[in-house]
């Protein structure tokens, strides 16, 4: 893992999504791309305060463990695909230093601030690409050493906590059923087996108490002009709050 943004194209700057980014872009995009990274795993591990939860009663969102600390843990989920599924996001170049701030300020939430290489999907136009593939991006992570990072837990666990948590972006199982759905949307192979196995176990959970499942994702926003797929708002930031 790098904290340091190796040399690319100059004013290149490229986000990857790999949680509610993946609905919810980043202010300022112009590009939008499917594509994976490799040596990290997906977890429901990091705990969430401010936004599907609340200090009282945290809820659960996504983080990334390194592959090789991965292996060295207990995991109820005991295997994980090579491949980490999500998108990149490149930053207007006249609006760069403008996000970099913004996202200087959501570093605060347990997340801290990595440089991990991107490819994107097979099919992606190459003219919409930098020279540099794969194309350096910029990744939060909650580290095992945030206040917020929770390790492994049995997912019975990790379901009961997402059904009881709802935080000021919304309820819980909205952010689980929202990146099952926008995983699905991304290739035939992005798939994510903890990610599924944790939405039916919650569906199950649901359909027993009788609640009807809520929509995955939040009402589409106004159109706009971007280069690939538009994805469903970029209105409604998982931190609204430090957008305006
Ligand atoms: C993500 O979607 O990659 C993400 C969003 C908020 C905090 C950390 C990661």
């Amino acid at each position: 893992m790098s904290t340091v943004a190796p040399l690319q194209d100059a004013d290149e700057f490229w986000l990857f999504g790999y949680g509610s980014l993946i609905w919810k872009p980043p202010p300022h995009f112009d590009r939008r791309i499917p594509g994976f990274i490799t040596g990290y795993v997906r977890r429901f591990w990091q705990a969430s305060q401010d936004h599907r939860g609340t200090p009282e009663a945290p809820g659960r969102v996504v983080t990334l463990i390194e592959k090789s600390y991965w292996n060295q843990l207990k995991d109820h989920h005991d295997s994980a695909p090579e491949r980490v599924w999500g998108v990149a996001y490149r930053i207007v170049p006249e609006r760069v230093a403008e996000v970099k701030d913004y996202l200087d300020i959501r570093e605060i939430n347990g997340y801290t601030i990595h440089y991990t290489p991107f490819h994107p999907a097979a099919g992606v136009d190459p003219a919409t690409l930098p020279t540099q593939v794969p194309i350096s991006t910029l990744v939060y992570i909650g580290t095992p050493e945030n206040d917020q990072f929770v390790g492994p837990e049995d997912p019975r666990r990790v379901v009961d906590v997402i059904f009881h948590s709802h935080g000021p972006s919304g309820p819980n199982p909205d952010y689980l059923f929202g990146l099952e759905k926008a995983l699905d949307e991304l290739s035939a192979e992005s798939g994510d087996e903890h990610v599924t196995d944790l939405s039916n176990r919650l569906r199950e959970m649901m359909a027993a108490r009788r609640v009807p499942t809520p929509g995955p994702h939040p009402a589409p926003g106004p159109p706009q002009e971007h280069h690939f797929r538009r994805a469903s708002s970029v209105d409604e930031q998982e931190e609204t709050e430090k957008t305006s």
